[in-house]
């Protein structure tokens, strides 16, 4: 930050911390004495109302004396009234107003009215009446402005203060989100605080680690999906210089590059459907009701063709209920887990699908007794691209993208695929989702 931003933010924060202590000090000397209610002066009207009291009770010339000898002391207007309403004496001129009807009333029942600024009270007998106004006392200038200077220099040193506090964090972070912006995905704010600033770069924190682990997943996704189409075309540019040498071998040579386009095909329909459930997984799917046994069934169908040396066990319940579902999408999922079971187990072994739907959910589990994976490799197999060394060696064919496509596609319908594996035993796959309401 630079200094003359600095100084801005200083004085920012003590404009706005000045006004709000301002503020304060008014709402707290000058309000009570507007909106207090009039009963702060009950304990003048009682004083009024024993000597209106005991006034009555004198005979006149001792009354004058009396008065006489207390008005210049009074601190406030005063005017007495006989019960008729006639006025006998005043301190002020013009003198104060006869009691209201108002007051009247109530002084039927009390001994004083009270309203604002102003007390009424009768003698004991009720023959008579004063008002009497008090002096406001003066706004206390002589202690609140030396307290509002005082408090101005210490807003003006918490400010400083607190700016300073707010800057360096800020600074540390305009920087990190600046590196972070420029290109340099490493740079993070590491605020070592526990309040909101902190929070504030902990949350940049970990908004950079998961867009570097984005970025780092597009960069590895762009490698492998060159590495895997480079695969195929390097066959067919094999194939076609074969068949510049010898045309008479072109008809097989050609079946083995259609089989390597078809694998392109694929490959690219796998990322394209891939890279669209990573957007916006709703707006993709074609939703429609799909019946599970026949979904089950189609499944079993394709895997029986695409490997008929497989036995495949099928064990298929209340199959009449509907998933509302994008069934190409979903089958693609199943299909991905049926042929993970025959790839990875040895063909002898059989296979099994089994279809399982509770009240509100579906379970389709496929299990194989093949060679299972090892703890560490069920995490990264939903991983694009990731294959276990052994899948590597084995010839099996395929990019890795199977699970990575099932999971997404779950996900989006509302589900998940989940592996549990034991490592020389077999894997039990689950592709779990939501019946339709
Ligand atoms: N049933 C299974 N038994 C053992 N290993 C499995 C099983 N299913 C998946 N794997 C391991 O997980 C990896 C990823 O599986 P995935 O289905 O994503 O890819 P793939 O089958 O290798 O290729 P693709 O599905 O793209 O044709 C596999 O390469 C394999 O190592
Ligand atoms: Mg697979």
């Amino acid at each position: 930050m630079t200094i003359a931003r600095r100084r801005r933010l200083v004085f920012r924060v003590y404009a706005f911390a000045a006004a709000l202590s301002i503020a304060i000090m008014a709402a707290v000397l000058i309000l009570p004495r507007y909106t207090r209610g009039a009963r702060y002066l009950e304990p003048h009207a009682a004083l009024l109302q024993y000597m209106v009291h005991r006034w009555s009770l004198k005979e006149p010339p001792e009354f004058a004396a009396t008065l006489g000898r207390i008005e210049p002391r009074l601190r406030g207007k005063l005017t007495l009234f006989s019960v008729d309403g006639a006025r006998l004496r005043t301190n002020v001129e013009p003198p104060l107003s006869g009691p209201t009807a108002d007051e009247r009333a109530r002084l039927q029942t009390a001994r004083w009215a009270l309203s604002t600024g102003r007390i009424v009270a009768r003698s004991d007998d009720g023959t008579l009446i004063a008002v009497y106004a008090p002096n406001r006392p003066g706004f206390p200038w002589h202690y609140v402005l030396p307290i509002c200077a005082a408090l101005l220099v210490l807003v003006g040193a918490a400010s400083i203060w607190f700016a300073r506090r707010l800057a360096r964090p800020l600074d540390e972070l305009a920087t990190a989100a600046r590196r972070f912006g420029a290109g340099d995905t490493a740079a993070r704010a590491r605020l070592a605080r526990n309040d909101e600033l902190g929070d504030v770069g902990r949350a940049f924190d970990d908004m950079a680690d998961r867009t570097e682990g984005v970025l780092q997943a597009q960069r590895q996704l762009m490698a492998d999906v060159s590495h895997e189409l480079r695969t195929p075309l390097a066959r067919i540019r094999v194939a076609l210089e074969l068949v510049v040498e010898d045309p008479n071998a072109a008809k097989d040579v050609l079946a083995d590059v259609g089989t390597d386009l078809d694998e392109i095909d694929q490959l690219i329909a796998d990322i394209m459907t891939t890279a669209r459930l990573d957007g916006a997984p709703g707006a993709i799917l074609q939703r429609r009701p799909a019946r599970i046994g026949e979904l089950a069934e189609h499944a079993a169908q394709r895997f029986t063709a695409r490997h008929p040396e497989r036995v495949l066990e099928t064990e298929i319940a209340a199959g009449d209920r509907d998933i509302d579902c994008d069934p190409l999408l979903l089958r693609r999922a199943l299909d991905n887990l049926l042929d993970n079971a025959a790839k990875y187990s040895e063909t002898g072994a059989p296979v099994r699908l089994a279809v399982m739907p509770n009240s509100t959910r579906v379970a389709f589990e496929v299990v194989d007794r093949g060679i299972g994976m090892s703890a560490e490799d069920l995490e990264r197999a939903f991983t694009p691209f990731w294959r276990a060394d052994e899948s590597r060696t084995r010839r099996t064919g395929g990019v890795g993208l199977g699970l990575a496509l099932a999971r997404r596609i779950a996900r989006a319908h509302g589900g998940d695929v989940t592996l549990h594996s034991t490592p020389g035993q077999g894997t039990r796959a689950r592709l779990d989702v939501p019946l339709a309401s």
